[in-house]
């Protein structure tokens, strides 16, 4: 098992693997793109599996893997169906942006994945367009048509922007009556990767509520599940459930159960935290297991007990990457 010097279980894993999209967030990333890692920088499909494996043995059971967008990276299916057969793993988890994700979809069914995260912010192929830069809307219905038809859980994130996209908000949850779907409100955060725009916190998780409470007066609590980044909602007589994170404006890390690797191979141990070692070039150095396990837990022991206060209590909110290269 492992635990952090706080006595937080940590038994998630977020792996990212590319920092490369076909999409263009604005809330992401600047319209050129980002300065791409080159393939020497990434850690090969090989070495994932094989840090996979030794978390797994450690005390990991839940990967989600998250990107830059996954299904950019060249043989990403068969990167994933092999770590679906590893030992120890008892949820396999994607976040897509559903561009080239509709094709896979039975297979995804296939390998056993538990669930799919689809960004999804806008129903209006305009406002698709300039959320995105990219016109690629139908494909991401199509994929969110394929999992719902596939009876995977699926997950709707929808980052809230005034100006961009406040006009979504019912249309999305109104997705939930007939779909079992969980769709998601999240605050913008700062991770743009210098996009030259600041993240815009008007739309915070009161003001989204309100929103929706103006439509559904009757929208009731549930119980949330336990590490659940979400507060969750219900509309009496809907199949779907609505989500809110208050990605910003509140903490989560008191319960936080989470790892990162980042596409070239460093653990972080929170999502505000900075790289603190690189397990990619431990493993190129041919260190034993042994001694891996060792450097890993303890790095992880070392998690920040807050990070998110640490931020709040700095100047730092201009300074950050963006979430492709974090992985989320
Ligand atoms: P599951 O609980 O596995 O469904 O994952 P998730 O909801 O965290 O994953 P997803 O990749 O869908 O991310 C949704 C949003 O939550 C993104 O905007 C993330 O950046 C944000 N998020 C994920 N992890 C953290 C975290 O540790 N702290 C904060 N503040 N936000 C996070
Ligand atoms: N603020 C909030 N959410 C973001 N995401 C990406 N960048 C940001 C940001 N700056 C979301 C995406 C995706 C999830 C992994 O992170 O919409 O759904
Ligand atoms: Fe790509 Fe996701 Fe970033 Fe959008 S938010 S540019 S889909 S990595």
């Amino acid at each position: 098992m492992l635990v952090d010097r706080h006595g937080r279980k940590i038994n998630y894993l977020r792996l990212a693997v590319t920092d490369r999209c076909n999409l263009r967030c604005f809330y992401c990333m600047p319209e050129e793109g980002l300065d791409w890692l080159s393939r020497s920088e990434l850690m090969t499909y090989e070495e994932m599996l094989h840090i996979s494996s030794v978390l797994l043995k450690m005390g990991i059971d839940k990967i989600r893997i998250t990107g830059g967008e996954p299904f950019v990276r060249k043989d990403f299916m068969s990167f994933l169906a092999r770590l679906s057969k590893l030992q120890g793993l008892q949820q396999l988890a994607l976040t897509t942006n559903g561009v080239l994700t509709a094709p896979f979809v039975p297979e995804l069914k296939k390998i056993g994945l538990h669930s799919v995260n689809l960004s999804l912010d806008t129903l209006d192929q305009n406002r698709f367009f300039a959320i995105t830069r990219r016109d690629e809307l139908p494909n991401v219905l199509n994929t969110l048509e394929a999992v719902l038809q596939h009876g995977l859980e699926v997950k709707i994130n929808a980052v809230v922007m005034e100006g961009k996209n406040t006009e979504d908000i019912l249309p999305l949850v109104a997705l939930t009556k007939d779909a079992s779907v969980s769709v998601r409100f999240i605050e913008e955060m700062p991770f743009n990767g210098g996009a030259g725009h600041a993240a815009n916190l008007s739309w915070d998780h009161w003001r989204i509520l309100e929103v929706i409470k103006g439509k559904y007066p009757n929208i009731r609590k549930v119980a949330d599940p336990p590490h659940s980044t979400s507060y969750n909602y219900q509309i009496p007589g809907h199949k779907g459930s609505v989500g809110i994170i208050a990605a910003y404006t509140r903490s989560f890390c008191g319960t936080c159960n989470r790892i990162r690797l980042t596409p070239q191979g460093e653990l972080r141990t929170c999502l505000y935290g900075s790289s603190i070692l690189n397990v990619k070039d431990l493993m190129r150095s041919g260190l034993p297991e042994q001694q891996l396990q060792e450097a890993l837990a303890g790095a992880i022991s070392q998690k920040e007990e807050d990070g998110w206060a640490a931020e709040k209590n700095s100047n730092l909110h201009t300074l950050h990457a963006s979430m492709a290269t974090i992985g989320g």
